[in-house]
């Protein structure tokens, strides 16, 4: 028996109690006739104490030559500290140790194992295994699984199954790149790693599964980002013969029961914003609904002066800033900067100071007075000791800039507290969305969303303002959910397809077996995707997902500890008979 405690459960309760523990060596410190040791496991660290006079020399000096992360085992009686450390659990204990065996030894670390670490992030990663010994990662690991625990608990309950869809399969086009793996066996021919189960999850709606879920791996090869990974995990759900609100209010149930479960907030319902105001008022479809600082169009009361850069603006748009009128010019300068960094890409900032006697100043006193100073305090919600800043040009470009800049003074002006949920639904996406690129339409969610009721005509007129039945979930200003209504019969799929681009054979090439399908009795289904790595971080208190990863990948896609990708081999190339292209 390696052991009959753990290292984070004796207390003064077991004191002349005879235990064996295991785990690796934190620290030691030697004092020459005595050398206490910090026994370190998931669960905690126990102290050791090899003393001279109460056992021997000689398990002595083989504690005085116990390294860092040494992995031992030992046998002793707890007794009462002397010094006690009323800030761990068994700060009132330390165990007498009469036997010792190192069951392996170790390297010196490349970083110290504590929870402020020496480590940089890449020695980290390559070390990821000595990482995980770290509280943070590991306490981040056993959240994550408890969050997953709780996901599950809650919808077997309400009566989902959990079905496993296949890895191998054809792309379905969510809007990213596919990971693609080549077949042995048909030569030339390749699957793709699955962006999401979504076809296969309807097609088990089909199958009459009625209610599914499933926490899966889904591969996306695009440009990743601190909430983005090419392989990450969604608590993927589907229903059948449901609505919006059903599924509103059952995922919304969840995330509830998530919040309160595993945060111990209690949240009351969710507000639902349309996707319309979302873009209005915060100029971003995943507000951070936390603080105000709203945004205020002032087109109508700017345009009307000889200011050309307002005047051939298509918006021109504000906030107020809390306390902004304490910036200094040299302040204000650099959040002019700010925005102009290639980043966020605005031509330029102006600004109106609230001073505290109700009079303004503002970088275009030039063109515009007291009073329409005062219109731009009124529209953005400034209030006297207030900074109002104004960008303006091409609505969509100008709501972007606008949004990072509020976002960036709310980290600043500390109002993103990790520890306050604010959940919010965005729903009534447009179907559409148009590349300005290609000036194609694509669709905004993926291509087997419906369309709201009776507005399948306009498609042929007007694609652009058709809406879906789409919804997202967002947190503190993150999405971490998304979903739709599909489309459950085979004419409506294929008008879609047609509005996006496929010609029928194409259509039928792609989607043949979802479409025949249809025809054999598809009920009316829909559901949602949360990402699970998104959600655990938000909860965790934090926006990098890769600090809940066990292994995750860095900002090229590669895992620098097993150091993948990698070239194959000349042999394994020719039995997949894959010919590489040389330069
Ligand atoms: P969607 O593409 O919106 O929907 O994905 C659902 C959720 O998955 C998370 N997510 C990611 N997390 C980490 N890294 C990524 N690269 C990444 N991409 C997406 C987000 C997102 O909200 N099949 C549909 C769902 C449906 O319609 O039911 C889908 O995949 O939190």
């Amino acid at each position: 028996m390696y052991r009959s405690h753990n290292c984070g459960e004796l207390n003064a309760g077991h004191i002349n109690k005879e235990v064996t523990l295991s785990g690796w060596v934190q620290k030691s410190r030697d004092k020459g006739f005595i050398v206490w040791v910090d026994l370190r496991d998931r669960y905690g660290i126990t102290q050791l104490v090899f003393d001279e006079e109460r056992t021997s020399k000689e398990m002595l000096e083989r504690a005085q030559k116990l390294g860092r992360e040494f992995v031992i085992q030992v046998k002793g009686k707890v007794i009462e500290r002397a010094s006690k450390n009323p800030n761990m659990p068994t700060g009132e204990i330390e165990i007498l140790v009469s036997e010792l065996t190192i069951l392996n030894k170790a390297l010196v670390p490349p970083f110290t194992i504590e929870d402020e670490t020496d480590g940089g992030e890449d020695v980290r990663m390559k070390y990821r295994y000595l990482d995980i010994r770290r509280n943070p990662v590991k306490n981040n690991l056993i959240f994550r699984s408890k969050v997953s625990m709780e996901v599950r608990n809650f919808l077997s309950t309400n009566g989902f199954i959990e079905v496993e869809t296949p890895y191998l399969i054809k792309s379905t086009p969510e809007g990213a790149r596919d990971f693609v793996v080549p077949s042995r066996m048909n030569e030339g021919q390749f699957y793709a790693l699955p962006q999401s189960p979504q076809t296969f999850k309807q097609l088990l709606m089909v199958g009459g599964m009625d209610k599914y879920f499933q926490i899966v791996k889904c591969f996306r090869d695009e440009d990743l980002r601190a909430d983005r990974q090419p392989e990450f995990t969604q608590i993927d759900c589907e229903m059948a013969f449901v609505e919006q609100e059903d599924i509103l209010n059952i995922f919304e149930d969840l995330t509830r029961h998530l919040l309160k479960e595993v945060n111990g907030v209690e949240v009351d319902k969710f507000p639902r914003m349309l996707y319309d105001d979302a873009m209005r008022l915060y100029g971003n479809d995943k507000p951070d609904i936390r603080f105000g600082m709203e945004f205020g169009e002032l087109n109508d009361i700017t345009q009307h002066k000889d200011f050309k850069v307002f005047n051939d603006a298509e918006l021109v748009v504000g906030i107020a800033v809390p306390g902004g009128n304490a910036y200094t010019r040299k302040e204000i300068d650099k959040l002019i900067d700010w925005v102009k960094r290639p980043q966020v890409g605005a031509l330029g900032m102006i600004y109106s100071r609230c001073n505290d006697d109700g009079s303004f100043k503002s970088s275009v006193d030039k063109f515009y007075d007291q009073d329409d100073l005062a219109k731009w305090a009124e529209r953005t919600g400034a209030k006297p000791g207030d900074l109002v800043c104004v960008l303006s040009g091409p609505t969509n470009k100008v709501r972007a800039q606008l949004s990072a800049l509020r976002m960036e003074l709310a980290t600043r002006l500390g109002l993103r507290d990790p520890k306050v949920f604010a959940p919010l639904w965005v729903i009534d996406f447009p179907l559409l969305e148009l590349d300005e690129e290609t000036g194609h339409y694509h669709a905004m969610h993926h291509p087997f969303t419906s369309p709201k009721p009776g507005q399948l005509e306009l498609l042929d007129t007007d694609p652009g303002a058709v809406k879906a039945n789409a919804y997202d979930l967002v947190l503190n200003g993150n999405e971490i959910g998304g979903g739709s209504i599909r489309i459950h019969d085979k004419e409506t799929q294929a008008t879609m397809f047609k509005h996006l681009g496929f010609t029928p054979e194409e259509a039928k090439e792609q989607f043949g077996f979802l479409m025949d399908a249809f025809q054999y009795g598809a009920p009316p289904h829909g559901g949602l995707a949360f990402g699970l790595d998104r959600l655990v971080s938000i909860l965790g208190g934090q926006e990098t997902i890769r600090d809940f990863i066990a292994f995750p990948k860095n900002n090229s896609g590669r895992d620098v500890m097993i150091d993948a990708p990698a070239q194959l081999g000349q042999e394994q190339l020719d039995e997949l008979k894959l010919q590489l292209k040389t330069k």
